[in-house]
């Protein structure tokens, strides 16, 4: 696997590709991979010939009080864990190769506030604009075909895809089924941060969200299914930021004859935020 930190040896690689007539995928992360993240990897050389992962730990999207400085950084682990899962090329960009401009000299990027401000975005202003704006430069750094996100973050995917379709981006978004532990919790960086206590309580973020769609399934109404499920995760311990049944598609509260929804949740357990999501499909 190759490596490039700076923006003209990544250029200088990913050239000569495209001169070879290779498609590429781009697999953006924050590094401290998991087989989440790995998944992606596969699903991106599975799409494409040459694969582009990219760890970046980006300040932009995480609010004050939130953990940049603390975000677990693994470098040499991911590294490893990348070369053997096949990814072509590690671009590690720092903070001037990504950010070349400071405060009023810079560029940001908006993301579409009807998708942007709700649930996660009404949690943490601002989070959604810091996340398009990086991935915004990644897609015009690296130029790919398709571009490989988690529906473990399902509302960042659907942000994205409006970035790429309304920005007229030329790719592809490739999204990938949430990666889970073996009791359903959803793998995540911030799992590590979890106790033994809490990681006990962590596992029934998901048991809920499968309640709350079987629930569904099966006739009630959805702000009874959204109540009854903040009261579980609340019994059993999470301090609970929302649980909200969705159109799938944008987010919007539904009316009635969707094909498909999504129930999706945030909550605190100890002092770590976790989200998931269900289809109803
Ligand atoms: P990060 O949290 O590192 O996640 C990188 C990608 O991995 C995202 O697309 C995320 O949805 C996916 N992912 C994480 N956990 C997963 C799981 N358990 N199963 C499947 N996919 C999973 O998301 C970010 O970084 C950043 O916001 C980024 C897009 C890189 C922009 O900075």
């Amino acid at each position: 696997m190759q490596r490039a930190d700076s923006r003209d040896s990544l250029w200088g690689i990913v050239r000569e590709w495209r001169r070879q007539g290779h498609i590429i995928a781009l697999v953006p992360t924050m590094g401290n991979l998991h087989a989440g993240h790995l998944a992606l990897v596969k699903a991106a050389r599975a799409s494409a010939d040459r694969v582009v992962t990219s760890i970046y730990v980006n300040p932009t999207q995480f609010g004050q009080g939130e953990d940049f400085g603390r975000y677990p950084r693994t470098l040499e682990q991911d590294l490893r864990k990348l070369d053997a899962e096949g990814c072509d090329l590690a671009f590690v960009p720092d903070e001037a190769t990504m950010y070349p401009f400071e405060g009023d000299e810079a560029v940001r990027v908006r993301a579409a506030p009807a998708l942007a401000s709700v649930l996660e975005g009404e949690h943490r202003p601002g989070h959604f604009d810091g996340v398009v704006t990086v991935v915004a430069r990644l897609f015009n750094l690296v130029g790919p075909d398709v571009a490989v996100f988690g529906e473990k973050d399902y509302q960042q995917l659907l942000v994205i895809r409006r970035l790429a379709e309304d920005m007229g981006y030329p790719l592809r978004i490739l999204p990938v089924p949430t990666v889970r532990e073996s009791g359903g919790l959803a793998m995540s960086s911030r799992n590590q941060y979890l106790g033994d206590e809490d990681r006990s309580a962590a596992l029934q973020l998901n048991g809920v969200l499968r309640e709350a769609v079987e629930r569904l399934a099966s006739g009630v109404g959805r702000e009874r299914v959204e109540r009854d499920a903040v009261a579980r995760l609340e019994s059993a311990g999470f301090k609970v930021d929302y649980v909200a049944v969705r159109r799938a598609e944008n987010l919007a509260i539904p009316g009635g004859g969707e094909s498909e929804l999504r129930v999706l949740a945030a909550a605190r357990c100890g002092n770590t935020r976790l989200i998931d999501n269900l289809s109803t499909k």
